[in-house]
């Protein structure tokens, strides 16, 4: 399979970018779009050009790294896939494709198609964890009942995996799913109930202070995020922010 590539190229966060277009020859329909990206740096880094810039990890759909929009669409054209996952089988042969970085100012452009997503780390540090004194006797975590569906719930929230799509995707650059998905991973277990409320306040305030945009319902996130994290959780998170606005804990 052939194809044109048209790819957002940006020296630096301060630096004009630009859609630069490259031919890709040799493609088989078994590879994934990073291996699609790969055999073009391969040519770029033979023709003595800069590669073009991406992130990646695991490369089995677990590290959230791989962020890219491609034809307009996070983590292009197939739900519940993220970019690493993504073959090209999924696209036609000779067929142009647009691929260009997340865009939200929250998310700036390090180079190319590689984005900083330190606020979502710092939303995290701000609250994202359970405080567990381990020294001296701790309770065995099996000798504390969790209602199946609850655990459930708890275990569907925790797989996200803090790509951004959801961020990117959304017309607001709202990161309510994501925060929301982190929120509940702990709200549904009895481990997360100590700082339930402390936890909610303190990850909302970071995610305001990091300049991400409101939540207006449209629901974008949840059909382009690749682990399917349902609004459910943004319901859950609100009713929390409330409750704990008026309780004050
Ligand atoms: S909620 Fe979904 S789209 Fe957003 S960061 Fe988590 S996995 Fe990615
Ligand atoms: S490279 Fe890890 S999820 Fe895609």
């Amino acid at each position: 399979m052939d194809f044109t590539l048209k790819i957002w190229r940006q020296e630096g966060p301060q630096e004009q970018g630009r859609m630069e277009t490259y031919p890709v020859t040799g493609i088989t329909g078994d590879m994934s779009f990073l291996e699609m990206m790969d055999v073009l740096n391969d040519q770029l880094i033979r023709d003595g050009q800069d590669p073009v810039a991406f992130d990646h990890d695991c490369r089995e759909g677990i590290c959230g790294m791989c962020s890219m929009f491609i034809n307009g669409e996070a983590h292009g054209p197939n739900r519940k896939t993220t970019t690493c996952q993504l073959h090209m089988r999924s696209f036609k042969d000779g067929e142009t494709i647009y691929i260009e970085p997340w865009r939200a100012s929250a998310f700036p452009v390090v180079k190319d198609l590689a984005v900083d997503r330190g606020a979502f780390d710092r939303i995290i540090q701000a609250g994202g964890y359970v405080s567990v004194n381990s020294s001296g006797n701790p309770l065995d975590a099996n000798a504390i009942p969790v209602p199946k569906d609850d655990a459930d719930e708890a275990f569907n929230a925790a797989t996200c995996i803090g790509c951004g799509a959801c961020v990117a995707t959304c017309k607001n650059a709202s990161a309510m799913l994501f925060v929301s998905a982190k929120v509940s991973q702990f709200a549904l277990l009895p481990q997360g109930q100590p700082e339930r409320m402390s936890r909610v306040q303190r990850m909302v305030d970071q995610m305001d202070k990091e300049g991400f945009g409101n939540c207006t319902n449209t629901g974008a996130c949840e059909v382009e995020c690749p682990k399917g994290i349902s609004l459910d959780n943004i319901a859950r998170m609100n009713r929390d922010f409330l409750k704990s606005q008026v309780t004050g804990e």
